[in-house]
């Protein structure tokens, strides 16, 4: 099967189009990565390696500031995603509009993986998500935002455009609540036509002191908090949408 991936680069255009993929954006057989939005006035807050204890206190933060989010979410990274609380809070996220994509199953740098790996983690992500929400993701944030070009194949195979980020709130790289409210009441000073931002989940103060913050900065010079797919305009939040599933034993990690 992924004798495939290094055939003739030339048949993956003819291939993806045909399977009405293109619209996620690629240039032949490698998924388009995207770091910042397009849409002037729009900025994209993004989250990574969640859900976790704080997610479902971080969708009442953006519903009551009208506000949208990204998750970026990993099928068994802290805690397996099948799990009662896990099932629970990615619905609570996405039943309230915000956009959930993918961030591979374990949390692995995918860029010293084979195809047959990275399609396995993505795969497994998908599976999840069609099964807790009924979505198939269109955006995959590779882990650290580590790729290759193996891995811009693997996406472009699953249909899933990759997409990184132009303001890093190094929370994973341990920078403090005050400088990461520096840093974002700088950039909205600077008042640039867009921005999409990466922020950890797992992380206590900024879920409660940093977003807060951050949102109300945004709002005060007009932009428009959304999600990825609205600020890079014309992109489905999903490949598909069908319906949710019941869980059953068959939902293991
Ligand atoms: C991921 O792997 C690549 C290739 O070995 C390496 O260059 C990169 O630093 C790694 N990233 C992280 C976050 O470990
Ligand atoms: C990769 O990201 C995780 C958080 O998602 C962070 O804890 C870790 O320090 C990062 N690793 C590197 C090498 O950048
Ligand atoms: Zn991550």
């Amino acid at each position: 099967m992924f004798s495939e991936l290094i055939l003739l680069t030339a048949l993956c255009t003819a291939r993806f189009t045909a399977a009405g993929l293109t619209r996620y954006g690629s240039s032949g057989c490698r998924a388009e990565v995207y770091s910042s939005c397009t849409v002037p006035n729009t900025v994209a807050i993004t989250f990574h390696d969640g859900p976790y204890i704080f997610s479902k206190d971080l969708v009442d933060i953006f519903n009551e500031m009208d506000a949208k989010a990204t998750f970026f979410v990993n099928g068994a990274n802290w805690k397996c995603i099948y799990n009662d609380d896990m099932v629970d809070t990615i619905r609570y996220a996405h039943d309230a509009g915000h956009l959930i994509g993918s961030h591979g199953w374990n949390h692995f740098n995918l860029s010293e993986q084979s195809a047959e790996t990275i399609n396995e983690q993505m795969e497994k992500l998908e599976v999840a998500l069609e099964r807790i929400i009924g979505v198939t993701p269109a955006w995959m944030r590779p882990p650290n935002g580590s790729y290759n070009d193996v891995v811009r194949e693997v996406s472009t195979r699953r249909g899933q455009s990759i997409i990184l980020w132009d303001f890093n709130a190094n929370d994973a790289y341990g920078a403090t609540p005050e400088e990461i409210k520096d840093a974002y009441h700088e950039l909205a000073e600077q008042h640039p036509s867009t921005a999409l931002t990466i922020n950890l989940e797992v992380k206590e103060s900024t879920v409660y002191d940093v977003i807060p913050y951050a949102i109300d900065q945004f709002k005060s010079k007009g932009y428009e908090l959304v999600t990825v797919s609205e600020c890079l305009g014309g992109f489905s939040d999903y490949q598909r949408v069908t319906t949710r599933s019941e869980k059953d034993d068959s939902w293991a990690c």
